[in-house]
């Protein structure tokens, strides 16, 4: 059965960017672990998780949707078949991040979210955030991209609580420099600020989502 995210990724298949990794995604690279597991949550069709695999990570590319999940198998199979390489260390696992995250503690070099963060209230979101702490090893690295109170799309649809609104079908919280710290108060803040972009917005007007990326000390 179809349904938004379903939707959405139906719009999205065939855009040149999923052919590349996210702006952020090469930006952020920097500041991984050489070696580890990444977990890509909410990967969508998994453009993000190819190129961490391609970079030598062992990979758990996750999404809430099977259909989705299985696209972004198909892509990886398609970008390591077309350069003749073996399928790389790659796991593909249904998440559903509104709930607890099925993994153990302490396990994971490097969580990352892409633009996946964003859909929940504050209490799902302080929950979401306590269990990426929880499954990251001591000195892993957490990465995310989230949509900021300064889009131009800020305030529109429907009030649900302080900065979320109901907007196109979907929950949507919107975060600014201070609240994204306090979500990740766990963590020691690495680089948090206003720089995001992305190829899929940038032509709307959205030059500046919110960027974090923190260490769990
Ligand atoms: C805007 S897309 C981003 C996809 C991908 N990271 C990218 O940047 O192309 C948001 C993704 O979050 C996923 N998502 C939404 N709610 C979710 C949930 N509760 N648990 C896990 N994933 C969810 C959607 O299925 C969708 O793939």
């Amino acid at each position: 059965m179809s349904n938004v995210w379903e939707d959405l990724h139906k719009d999205y298949s065939g855009k040149d960017w999923l052919n590349k990794p996210s702006l952020f995604a090469e930006e952020v690279i920097q500041y991984f672990p050489a070696h580890g597991t990444v977990v890509d949550l909410g990967a969508g069709q998994g453009q993000d998780s190819v190129y961490f695999a391609d970079k030598g990570y062992e990979v758990i590319s996750s999404d809430r949707e099977l259909s989705i999940i299985q696209q972004a198998d198909e892509r990886a199979r398609t970008f390591f078949e077309e350069k003749d390489e073996p399928m790389k260390a790659m796991r593909f696992q249904l998440i559903d991040l509104s709930k607890l995250i099925p993994m153990d503690d302490d396990r994971i070099s490097v969580v990352y979210a892409h633009l996946s963060l964003h859909y929940f209230d504050k209490s799902t979101t302080e929950q979401l955030f306590s269990e990426i702490y929880r499954i990251l090893k001591p000195g892993g690295t957490l990465a995310f991209l989230v949509n900021s109170t300064s889009d131009p799309e800020y305030g529109t649809g429907e009030k649900i609580e302080d900065d979320v609104f109901f907007v196109e079908g979907k929950t949507k919280r919107y975060f600014n420099v201070e609240s994204a710290k306090a979500f990740a108060h766990q963590f020691e803040t690495i680089l948090c600020d206003e720089e995001g972009k992305t190829y899929k917005d940038i032509d709307k007007g959205v030059h500046n989502l919110i960027r974090y990326v923190g260490k769990k000390a």
